[in-house]
């Protein structure tokens, strides 16, 4: 791959040094230098996004609105040497190089209770600056995604062992929620999708844009919290806390208590049948260093949504409280 990053940079430059950077499953992500500065060159995943051109056309009307608002609080998109934000190289997958942020740091889990705060104040602000993007609204990026209902009906169709059947069963009434659509929203909310100041509990950019669409608000906080709060597979209530924090101080919209609790287990729900999934169709979209990994990692979601049932009264008392602060 790295043969291919490397003629892919000659669209930008005739001469730079590149290495892997980051841990993502889903592209593949170089750091680039050349004698001025570092970038960072992105294959976008032909096989999870099926219209790369589309994802990089929305993406960029993602990073004009919000720079426009807040300079620097998305990475900038540099054209090519064709003057071009996307190169296409001649196996057909598309690239796109970003500026490299200097003077950050990316944490695959956070410690302290102010990163966390800032974390989920940040994912409500990038939706915030959403509200009012102009233009057509988007097509998803991939289709269904997000969409716990979806999934189920194509598990169903696998005919995956009965024990999974009926835990899945147990917990189908999760589908019936959060079908409507209520703004932009940043789709993936990782804490490694955010770019923090080296040493510093505060957020200077998000990155990751491909998968923003025009979605459910709920479908970024309850990924945030499954994510953040739902470390070594048992759900943290004071993580909990300190995200809703953050979210309910910052975003526009009106949860209700039930939101703020149960979007957390759809997303945690949806995560491990699709794991599954892919575990019984032979691993075609979450990568794996062996098989049966993606079967492991479902496991892991299927305890989380366990431990999440059990915090429920907990969940809502906080709920409840973090909403009438605010
Ligand atoms: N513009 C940037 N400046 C500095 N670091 C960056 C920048 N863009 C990405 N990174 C780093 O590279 C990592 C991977 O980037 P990104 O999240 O865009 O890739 P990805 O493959 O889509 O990730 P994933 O599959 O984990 O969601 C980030 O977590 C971050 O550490
Ligand atoms: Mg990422």
């Amino acid at each position: 791959m790295s043969q291919a990053a490397r003629r892919a940079s000659l669209a930008w430059f005739s001469h730079c040094e590149i290495r892997p950077l980051g841990a993502g499953f889903i592209n593949d992500t170089f750091q680039v230098q050349n004698q001025k500065r570092s970038y960072v060159l992105q294959r976008i995943n032909g096989s999870v996004f099926p219209n790369p051109r589309l994802v990089m056309s929305q993406t960029s009307r993602v990073v004009d609105h919000i720079t426009a608002k807040v300079s620097g609080w998305v990475p900038a998109l540099v054209p090519n040497l064709a003057g071009e934000l996307l190169h296409e190289d001649a196996k057909g997958e598309v690239w796109r190089l970003w500026d490299y942020v200097e003077g950050t740091e990316t944490h695959q889990s956070l410690r302290s209770a102010a990163a966390l705060q800032s974390a989920a104040q940040s994912f409500a602000r990038f939706q915030n600056l959403l509200i009012d993007l102009p233009g057509p609204r988007f097509e998803d990026p991939i289709p269904d995604f997000l969409q716990l209902e979806r999934y189920l009906e194509y598990f169903a169709q696998l005919q995956p062992e009965e024990s999974w059947v009926r835990f899945v069963a147990e917990r189908g009434a999760l589908s019936e929620l959060f079908r409507e659509r209520t703004g932009y929203i940043h789709g993936d909310c990782k804490v490694n999708n955010l770019l923090y100041y080296v040493g510093s509990d505060n957020v200077a950019a998000v990155v990751d844009l491909d998968t923003v669409m025009y979605g459910h608000w709920a479908w970024d906080f309850g990924d945030l919290v499954r994510s953040a709060a739902g470390e070594a597979g048992t759900f943290s209530l004071y993580r909990y806390e300190m995200l809703l924090e953050g979210f309910l101080g910052e975003t526009n919209v009106v949860p209700t208590v039930d939101e703020l609790v149960l979007s957390p287990r759809y997303v945690t729900l949806m995560l491990g049948i699709r794991l599954l999934t892919d575990h019984l169709q032979g691993d075609r979209y979450f990568k794996v260093d062996a098989a049966g990994d993606n079967l492991l990692r479902a496991e892991a979601q299927f305890r989380l949504l366990e431990s999440m049932e059990r915090a429920e009264v907990g969940m809502q008392a906080l709920a409840r409280k973090t909403l009438s602060a605010n």
